[in-house]
């Protein structure tokens, strides 16, 4: 990112997770239940392990805001790991209980991790030291942040939503949702299925992995309503949006691909069917009378909204074990079952939201420049007015 910077730490059963969130406006009102709101729904999901009942995530604002406004400076979060009472001596900083720390020890490396590789880089003969800071337990931090971006959006009339589009073979192949089917749809359903009527398919695929120990994949889409024009630029590789979009969706623990608009139909097909027709709006302005292209054309925001979906591989801890090897003895035998969730895709959704909160708030800063609220306001109603003087233009409003 070019404004904003997010540095996360902590393990998964230490203590807790720290964010520290640099480059926000000083003049941002907190807004106290849309942080607890987002922390909440990353909870969310069916087909979540047993962690999700233990940890109720309440985030410690410790730095940068004071009385509800931000203040410019790094924004400092904590969030407190409930699990860790349960990990003392195997997870804190202080010495380990050796007997404790040798029951958890984790010597077979799971496929799909980044145990083996992580195990290798680091030179970690405990291959827990590289899962407890690999776990999508990271995101929860993530996810904290991104509601800062989302406030800071909001005050533009920026809003984020998201939806299961396919579970597994269910939905595989449904076209991206319009903004329109978000808000049509359930947000506390288990699934947080675009469309309802798969959602029964989908629980049921969920039962029949959780039954064989088995575990799912499949794709969330993200939408960004009312983004403005000319966020991002064509003018360097490193500035192009969708780059960037992409990049921070992908690291997403187990996102594997992302597409932007319907960009894997489209490479399927003519071009005559893949790009949107511009015309003339007659109340000002242009219109698009679709929006294959996901609201960017090269690397930049064209008014409609950002849509990207992010591709997941299905859990990769499997309760009936995939082939691993001993690293003690180096024999072959099961890879270790840590607890687990068959599928925790309406979470990743969750995530990929807060991630594009993330960067949408960073192009938007970087194009208003200021470091406060009062100037980014400033800035944005000058830079509405000029846009609308352009030919076509509509008024600002
Ligand atoms: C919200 C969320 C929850 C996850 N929960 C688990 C889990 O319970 N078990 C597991 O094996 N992987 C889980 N993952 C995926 C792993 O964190 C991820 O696959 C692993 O760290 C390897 O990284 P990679 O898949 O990005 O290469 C989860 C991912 C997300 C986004």
């Amino acid at each position: 990112m070019r404004r904003l910077r997010l540095t996360t730490a902590g393990e998964s059963h230490g203590p807790g997770l720290h964010a520290t969130l640099a480059g926000m406006p000083a003049g941002l009102r907190v807004d106290r239940a849309e942080l607890d709101l987002q922390m909440r729904r990353r909870m969310h999901g069916y087909g979540r392990g047993h962690r999700m009942q233990i940890e109720s995530d309440r985030v410690e604002i410790r730095a940068g805001v004071r009385g509800g406004e931000t203040l410019g400076s790094p924004i400092g979060l904590w969030i407190e790991n409930r699990d860790y009472a349960n990990w003392r001596g195997v997870m804190g900083p202080e010495a380990l209980d050796e007997k404790r720390a040798e029951l958890r020890r984790l010597r077979a490396p799971r496929p799909g991790h980044a145990d083996l590789a992580g195990g290798l880089k680091y030179l970690r003969r405990d291959l827990r030291d590289v899962l407890e800071r690999a776990s999508a337990r990271e995101t929860a931090a993530r996810v904290a942040a991104g509601a800062f971006a989302r406030m800071l959006l909001a005050a533009f009339g920026i809003e984020i939503g998201s939806g299961v589009r396919s579970l597994g073979p269910v939905g595989a192949g449904a076209p991206p949702p319009a903004w329109e089917d978000l808000t049509g749809m359930d947000d506390a359903s288990p699934l947080r299925a675009i469309d309802p009527a798969l959602e029964p398919a989908m629980i049921a695929l969920v039962d029949e992995a959780m039954k064989s120990g088995d575990t799912l994949g499949g794709a969330v889409t993200v939408v960004a309503h009312h983004v403005p024009p000319g966020l991002g630029s064509h003018t360097h590789w490193d500035e192009k949006l969708d780059g960037r979009l992409a990049r921070a969706v992908m690291s997403v623990p187990a996102v594997k691909a992302v597409e932007i608009g319907d960009a894997l139909a489209a490479s399927a097909g003519f071009g005559s069917a893949a790009h949107d027709p511009i015309a003339l709006d007659p109340k000002g302005g242009f219109s698009r009378p679709s929006n294959h292209a996901g609201g960017l054309e090269g690397g930049v925001t064209n008014g409609e909204d950002v849509v990207v979906t992010a591709y997941k591989k299905p859990i990769s801890t499997l309760r009936r074990g995939l082939p691993s090897v001993d690293l003690d003895t180096l024999e072959p035998r099961e890879s270790q079952y840590e607890r687990s969730d068959v599928t925790a895709l309406p979470a990743a959704g969750v995530i990929a939201e807060a991630m594009v909160a993330l960067v949408l708030a960073d192009a938007l800063l970087e194009k208003l420049g200021g470091d406060s609220m009062t100037e980014l306001q400033a800035h944005w109603t000058a830079t509405r007015a000029l846009q609308a003087e352009w030919p076509g233009g509509r008024d600002s409003g």
